[in-house]
């Protein structure tokens, strides 16, 4: 049985467009915590930095490929990231470098969120998420495999005696 976090734990994913990466680690890490039976102890959700794709549901070669492995998405609606956000959740994680930026720029400062990126978890690792969206197929596939590495990573962390990202 898995240590459940206290309190619940709230976690933001952060891409450029929430059409291809963001949502694709939200389905990918709430696939994790359903089967992990904390469903309510962690919440998640995703958003974007651009206002280019609001209200879209996810790209549909993300949403083919998160399919072949198992990950629903179709019912994800982007939206765009706000100042709120940093008031409402514990963790903002973005997926590239430029997304990092663009939102320490946004960050009022006086937030709760950490943020940091989300493949930080993997020691050694590339860092960054690649953005898929104007490569071949192959990128959606190696989002996916990030992506499950990292969510492996940090249900762990939020799992583990210690407590949270520690
Ligand atoms: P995402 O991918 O940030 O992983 O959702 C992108 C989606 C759309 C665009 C760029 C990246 N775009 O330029 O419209």
């Amino acid at each position: 049985m898995n240590e459940a976090p206290q309190v619940p734990v709230t976690i933001l994913f952060v891409c450029l467009g929430n059409i291809c990466r963001s949502p694709t680690a939200e389905a990918v890490f709430r696939r994790r915590v359903e089967e992990a039976g904390l469903d309510g102890r962690i919440r998640i959700d995703s958003a974007g930095t651009g206002d280019w794709h609001i209200g879209h549901a996810p790209d549909p070669r993300a949403r083919e490929a998160a399919a072949a492995r198992g990950y629903p998405m179709d019912d994800l609606r982007a939206r765009q990231v706000s100042v709120d956000d940093f008031y409402r959740f514990d963790f903002i994680l973005a997926m590239d470098d430029a997304n990092l930026t663009d939102l320490r720029d946004l960050d009022p400062g006086d937030g709760r969120a950490t943020l940091m990126r989300f493949l930080d978890v993997l020691e050694g690792g590339p860092g960054e998420v690649p953005d898929p969206y104007y490569g071949g197929e192959d990128g959606f596939g190696r989002v996916l495999d990030l992506v499950e590495r990292a969510s492996d990573r940090w249900l762990a962390r939020f799992t583990e005696p210690t407590g949270p990202a520690s």
